[in-house]
């Protein structure tokens, strides 16, 4: 496994990988939900590349750009057992160099759920990731059904672009009581660990109520809320039921419809999300 950390190095390895290239953009802490994808890559391409980078540009002000746990030779240790080829892990200048001034706004889906929440958010992810796929030039680049939002923009920013990549989603990996895997839970403290399970239950909740007849949006909204007000810990940025596609506000639930939310267990904020119908 190569590790590079300049763009020039990068282009010079990327020449040499036979075969198609499959790539997975993280921001490293690396957990099972992440190396799915990287298997997932390797069983479908000759080669793999990951990189490795906390990209400061979608992230606000307020957030914790700084306090994002990182674990760079944990990192390396799990991709070099997957058998990835080459892994990308550049500093800031590297991808931001000074004057740096091209940005990706992918419109009015970056702006719902997520993006109200986090102005600027999907403008620093879809900026970043156009980056790095043009370094690293993949055939696909495999992303999770965890952060469902990014997906769309991700594959609208493809379409609006005319990148010539596919894109392979995969579905949300989760610990064994239901959480969701992500870097930030090793934010929680044993206490927050446990309310967050809250998150999936509330999600569990939702769909059993669809399931049962119930297609009241603001119904079921309102269930979600009260169990997960239950938690002392937990705060809601939002609950949402929307159009599976464009992200639109359902008032009536029709499959398929995206039930996802963003909630704060302590000063950690995790996002959750299932599809319904
Ligand atoms: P990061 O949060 O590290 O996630 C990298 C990839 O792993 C994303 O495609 C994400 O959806 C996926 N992923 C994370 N947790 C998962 C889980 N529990 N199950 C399945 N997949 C999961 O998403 C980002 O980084 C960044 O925004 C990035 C795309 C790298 C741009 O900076």
């Amino acid at each position: 496994m190569k590790v590079v950390e300049t763009a020039a190095e990068l282009s010079r390895l990327r020449d040499k990988l036979p075969g198609s290239v499959g790539f997975v953009p993280t921001m490293g802490c690396l957990h099972e939900g992440h190396l799915v994808l990287a298997r997932r890559a390797k069983a479908e391409n000759a080669s793999v590349a990951v990189s490795i980078f906390v990209n400061p540009t979608q992230f606000g002000p307020q957030e914790d750009f700084r306090q994002y746990p990182r674990d760079p030779m944990r990192d390396l240790a799990l991709l070099g057992g997957e058998g990835v080829d080459l892994v990308f892990m550049p500093p800031v200048e590297e991808i931001y160099p000074p004057g740096f001034n091209r940005w990706v706004d992918v419109g009015r889906l970056g702006r719902r759920l997520e993006g109200a929440s986090r102005p600027g958010h999907f403008r620093g992810v879809a900026t970043v990731v156009a980056r790095l796929f043009e370094l690293v030039s993949p055939d696909r680049a495999y992303f999770g059904q965890k952060d469902a939002q990014q997906l769309l923009v991700i594959r609208k920013m493809i379409a609006d672009l005319g990148m010539n990549l596919e894109v392979v989603s995969m579905p949300t990996v989760r610990e064994s009581d239901g959480l969701a895997m992500s870097s930030r839970n090793t934010c929680l403290n044993p206490e927050e660990r446990k309310q967050a399970v809250v998150l999936y239950q509330a999600l569990t909740l939702a769909k059993r109520l669809y399931n049962d007849g119930e297609k009241d949006a603001a119904a079921i909204r309102r269930k979600m809320t009260a169990l997960i007000q239950k938690q002392p810990s937990a705060a809601i940025d939002y609950i949402s039921i929307a159009d599976a596609e464009i992200l639109e506000e359902l008032e009536e639930v029709r499959p398929p419809a995206l039930v996802s939310m963003a909630v704060k267990i302590g000063k950690t904020r995790l996002i959750d999300n299932v599809v319904v119908g």
